[in-house]
């Protein structure tokens, strides 16, 4: 059976002090979540501030991107080995925002999944369509073209080693949900994709779903047989929120 994983990404959100009102929260309130496992991805420089918090707890962390380099004279950028120095077991890659807003390639985003297996992080894999891509129709086409370059470069045991995070991107932060019923038909589909690669990788691999999640919608979702968690944007800044998603899975 595949454990649900409930991940929270921070995306450039907070402050010192408010991340410590909300990790103080999450620590007060996990004990109610039987079933999920959690994680927070906050901004890098937080990071250790989140492992002073967490360490101990049952709540993991992670990353929300990586470079490509090991080290080097890449202004700006952050090592996989840097995440897993403050205890990172998580790294986002291929989030939309990013492929949007800094040219992330499918190609970009498959180097990054490998870079971050070397430093032995587990990549949350996001994909999805674009409000015109579904408009379109081209919606399996376009998850397919980004699994597809994953499984190309890294090979699909690898993708197995990740965690996939479908999120239409026409549903991230606009307060519009996929229906449980078509995340369902996505996640019956990547399922499906992977499956012709490895049946084995494909029954095991978790998929999450990203975009709108709340604590009034989780558990329609999840309790649809290829959901398997989701990632969280918004939501993931209320501890109350968070939590309530979190227990959802129980
Ligand atoms: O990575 C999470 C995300 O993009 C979803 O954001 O705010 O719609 O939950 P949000």
């Amino acid at each position: 059976m595949r454990q649900p994983l409930v991940a929270g990404n921070w995306k450039m959100n907070g402050s010192l002090a408010s991340v410590r009102d909300l990790l103080a929260g999450l620590k007060a309130g996990i004990g109610d979540v039987k079933v999920a496992e959690v994680a927070v991805c906050p901004p890098a420089v937080f990071i250790p501030e989140v492992q002073a918090q967490l360490d101990g707890t049952p709540i993991a962390w992670g990353g929300q991107d990586l470079s490509v380099h090991e080290s080097g004279a890449y202004t700006g950028e952050i090592a996989g080995s840097m995440l897993t120095d403050f205890g990172c077991k998580y790294v986002i890659i291929g989030h939309s925002e990013r492929r949007t807003y800094h040219g992330e390639t499918d190609e970009l985003v498959a180097e990054k999944f490998t870079a971050a297996r070397k430093s032995g992080l587990v990549p949350l894999f996001c994909i999805g369509e674009t409000q015109e891509e579904r408009e379109s129709g081209v919606t399996e086409e376009v998850v397919a073209r980004q699994i597809d370059a994953v499984i190309k470069h890294c090979g699909v045991d690898m993708l197995g080693e990740g965690v996939i995070a479908y999120e239409p991107v026409w549903a991230i932060g606009t307060g519009l949900t996929a229906s449980p019923e078509q995340a369902q038909d996505v996640h019956a589909f990547i399922r499906q994709r992977v499956s012709e690669s490895s049946a084995d990788v494909a029954d095991k691999l978790r998929i999450l779903y990203g975009g709108s999640m709340k604590p009034g919608n989780a558990a329609e979702l999840l309790a649809k047989p290829d959901i398997d968690g989701g990632l969280i944007g918004g939501a993931a800044l209320k501890a109350e929120d968070f939590l309530g998603i979190c227990t959802a899975a129980n």
